[in-house]
């Protein structure tokens, strides 16, 4: 089968070759059915996820042992089932997430870890769906407990978990007010129902967003989504109310930012970080359910999944570009089974 295989840490934005840090294997061996409830799916499509990204370059708190496959969230069609499965049937529509090895045609996985996609949804869709939004559902719903009218501040809200988060947040009734950088992310977040949209190049955080609430009678933010971290979260924290939730999701901008541990107690802050993988290992019902519902959202139309590009896997340096350059819109996959792919933009 055809395999991305990372054989040495490294960029894996260079143009693949014998050399580069991510190579395409077309002959990769086959994985076996491993257990009587194995499941092997051939993979539609797969996304990428800073994760994944940062994974390549050594910076993530995962560091799988060398050569591995990297990739974690899929979609796909039962390929073959071990022989005491018993909730799937060859040719069935699945999707799920592994800690490795999407980026393939083949994966196995066991059936506790597979979700039928629902008649009706997208296949590139369902791929996109279990990371992203699992982790801001995870976060918003069980976590911050979010409801109708607290307002919600959500920083790198046109990427893959902030989109996410935006169509999570709109879902639960919150005022919703979206930062980003540049026209084109504002317009389409504009263009999503989000009540406040800035663009942190062009105005001042703090004043925006102050003078915005002040209009709706709002005293400040009940939640903040922070999957960007340094300077921004800084001055997220000045729109706080009392009580408020800081949800740490993330990195991107590379530096992780200090919250004040004086300030937390004074204004009675609850910090949530949030590693939604782990939820797996550590309540394993929480995340099937929050999936399940997910699911169930999608097929309804409660949220749609935005695919800002799409490659093949022998394109794959493409894709992590679009992450590591800041052009991604939603989110950005690989599509394995699909003739017709959308153009990418890059
Ligand atoms: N905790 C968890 O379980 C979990 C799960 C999934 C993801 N994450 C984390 O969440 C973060 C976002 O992941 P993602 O997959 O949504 O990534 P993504 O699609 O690339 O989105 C990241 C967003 O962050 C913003 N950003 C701000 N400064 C940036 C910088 N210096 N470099 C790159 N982006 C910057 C960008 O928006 P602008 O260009 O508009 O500023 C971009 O849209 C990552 O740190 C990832 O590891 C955590």
């Amino acid at each position: 089968m055809e395999a991305l295989v990372c054989r040495v840490i490294g960029d894996p934005t260079l143009p693949l070759s014998d050399s580069s840090p991510i190579v395409l294997s077309r002959s990769h061996p086959v994985p076996e059915l491993n257990s009587p409830t194995a499941v092997r799916v051939r993979i539609y499509a797969t996304s990428l996820n800073f994760a994944n990204y940062l994974q390549i370059l050594g910076k993530y708190q995962e560091k799988p042992p060398l050569p591995f496959i990297p990739g974690s969230d899929y979609s796909g069609i039962v390929e073959s089932v071990g022989e005491r499965v018993s909730r799937f049937r060859v040719g069935d529509k699945v999707c799920s997430m592994a800690s490795l090895g999407s980026f393939a045609e083949l994966i196995v996985a066991d059936e506790k870890d597979l979700y039928l996609v629902p008649h009706g949804c997208d296949l590139v869709d369902a791929g996109a769906l279990p990371v992203a939004f699992g982790t801001s559902h995870v976060a918003l719903v069980h976590r911050a407990q979010l409801k109708a009218g607290q307002v919600l501040l959500i920083l790198g809200a046109a990427g893959g978990v902030g989109l996410s988060a935006v169509q999570i947040g709109k879902v639960c009734g919150a005022v919703v007010i979206a930062v980003v950088r540049g026209d084109e992310k504002v317009k389409l977040l504009q263009s999503m129902g989000v009540d406040y949209v800035v663009d942190f190049t062009k105005e001042n955080v703090i004043e925006t967003v102050r003078r915005y609430l002040k209009t709706r009678g709002l005293k400040g933010v009940d939640v903040l989504y922070d999957p960007v971290g340094g300077k921004l979260t800084k001055e997220s924290m000045k729109l706080l109310n009392w009580g408020a939730k800081i949800l740490v999701i993330g990195f991107a901008s590379g530096e992780v930012p200090v919250i004040p541990a004086n300030i937390a107690l004074v204004k009675n802050w609850t910090v949530h970080g949030l590693y939604w993988g782990s939820y797996r290992i550590h309540q394993p019902k929480i995340l099937e359910d929050s999936l399940k519902e997910l699911l169930s959202w999608l097929s309804k139309g409660l949220i749609k999944i935005k695919i800002s590009h799409s490659y093949s896997l022998s394109e794959a340096n493409l894709a992590f570009a679009a992450i590591k350059d800041r052009k991604a819109i939603g989110k950005v996959m690989i599509v394995l089974q699909n003739n017709s792919k959308p153009k990418s933009k890059l």
